[in-house]
C-alpha cells in the first residue's frame, strides 16, 4: 500500500492528525496512519496531493519511498526531474547536520540524474525525515498552493476559517457531496465546503446574515443556496444533505430569548440521528446528547475555549 507523509505545522495537533485521517478516509476508507512527534503517515491509495490541498495544518507532505538506515547510500526510485533540492526535517531530539546532509546528498544525486539543484524553484523535492525511531525517504513534486476563499464581508463573529475547513473535512465528504449550517452566519463554513468542491447549504434566521453569506459566497463564484428561515428546516432537506457542519449561538440572538444550551439541544433532537454531524459551541454549554461524540476544546481567549465534537 502506498504511503504518504505530512508534516504538521504544530497548530492544533490532534485535529490536526485527525483532519488528515479523516480527508484519507473520505476517499478510501481502509486507510491507516501512524503519528511520530509532528510526522504523520498514511497508507493509502490516495495521492498525498489530494489529501494536502485540503488539509488545514499541514506544512509539508509527499510520497515515501522507503526507510533507511544510511541516508546516503540508498538508492531513489524516482524519475529523473530537470531540477530538485535535498530537504533534511529533523524531528528527533538529536543534532543533525542538517546542511552537509542535503550538500552531499545533492552532489549524488545530481551525478545520477544530471539535474540541476535549484533551492528556490525545484521540480521535485527530495525529503530525509529523521524521528527519534525511524528514518525515512520521501518526495514531492512541487505543488500549487490551493487558491483560497476570499471573504468580502467579515463580522466580529465570525469563525476562523481553519477551524471551519478542518470541520467540513471531519465529516468526511468528498466532492460533490453537500453539507448544510443551519446557523451559518457569514458563511464561512459554506465557503470552506465550496473551496474544497464540497457543496453547500446554508440557513439563518437573521435575514442581515444571508445577505452577508450570499455576498460572500457569490463574489467568489460559489453558487450554495442560503435559506432565511430557523434551523428546523433542516428536516425539509436531510435528504438532499450528506452531513450537518455547523458553529451555533454562543450566547442569546438578539432576535430570541431562548438560551444557546436549549437552541442546542433542541437542534440536536431534530438532526437525524444518523447524520454525520460535526458541530462546534461554546465550551460550558455541553449537552448529555453530545456524550458519546469526539471533542477537541480549542482555547481562544479567556472567556471563549471551543469545544468541537464530531460524531
Ligand atoms: C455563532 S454564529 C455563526 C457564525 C458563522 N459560523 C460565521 O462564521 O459567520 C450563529 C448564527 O446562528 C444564527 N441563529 C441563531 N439562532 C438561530 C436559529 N434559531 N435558527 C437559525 N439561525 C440561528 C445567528 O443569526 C448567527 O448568525
Amino acid at each position: 500500500m502506498p504511503q504518504s507523509f505530512f508534516i504538521l505545522s504544530g497548530e492544533q495537533p490532534e485535529l490536526a492528525k485527525d483532519e488528515l485521517v479523516s480527508i484519507s478516509k473520505s476517499y478510501d476508507p481502509k486507510a491507516t496512519s501512524t503519528k511520530e512527534s509532528r510526522l504523520v503517515i498514511i497508507k493509502s491509495a490516495v495521492p498525498w496531493e489530494k489529501i494536502a490541498k485540503r488539509a488545514t495544518f499541514v506544512r509539508t507532505g509527499g510520497s515515501i519511498v522507503s526507510t533507511l538506515d544510511d541516508i546516503l547510500e540508498t538508492k531513489l526510485h524516482l524519475s529523473k526531474p530537470k531540477t530538485f533540492a535535498c530537504r533534511v526535517i529533523n524531528l528527533s531530539s538529536k543534532k543533525i547536520n542538517k546542511a552537509k546532509i542535503e550538500s552531499d546528498a545533492g552532489t549524488i544525486l545530481k551525478e545520477k540524474w544530471g539535474s540541476n539543484v535549484s533551492l528556490s524553484n525545484p521540480m521535485v523535492t527530495v525529503y530525509f525525515i529523521i524521528t527519534n525511531n525511524k528514518k525515512y525517504l520521501g518526495y514531492a513534486e512541487t505543488m500549487r498552493e490551493p487558491k483560497r476563499p476570499r471573504k468580502t464581508i467579515k463580522y466580529p463573529t465570525e469563525l476562523d476559517w481553519k477551524l471551519a475547513r478542518c470541520m467540513v473535512n471531519l465529516s468526511q465528504l468528498k466532492e460533490e457531496k453537500t453539507i448544510c449550517d443551519p446557523f451559518c452566519g457569514t458563511g464561512t463554513i459554506l465557503l470552506e465546503a465550496e473551496s474544497m468542491g464540497i457543496h453547500s447549504i446554508g440557513i439563518d434566521f437573521d435575514g442581515k446574515m444571508c445577505n452577508i453569506a450570499e455576498k460572500n459566497l457569490v463574489d467568489n463564484g460559489y453558487d450554495s443556496k442560503v435559506v432565511n428561515s430557523t434551523y428546523h428546516d433542516i428536516q425539509k432537506i436531510k435528504d438532499k444533505i450528506d452531513a450537518v457542519v455547523t458553529d451555533v449561538p454562543y450566547g442569546v440572538a438578539s432576535r430570541t430569548s431562548i438560551p444557546p444550551k436549549r437552541v442546542l439541544q433542541d437542534f440536536l433532537s431534530i438532526v437525524p440521528k444518523t447524520m454525520k454531524l460535526v458541530i462546534v459551541y461554546k465550551k460550558g454549554l455541553d449537552v448529555d446528547e453530545l456524550g458519546k461524540a469526539k471533542k477537541y476544546e480549542i482555547f481562544r481567549h479567556k472567556s471563549l475555549t471551543r469545544v468541537i465534537a464530531v460524531t
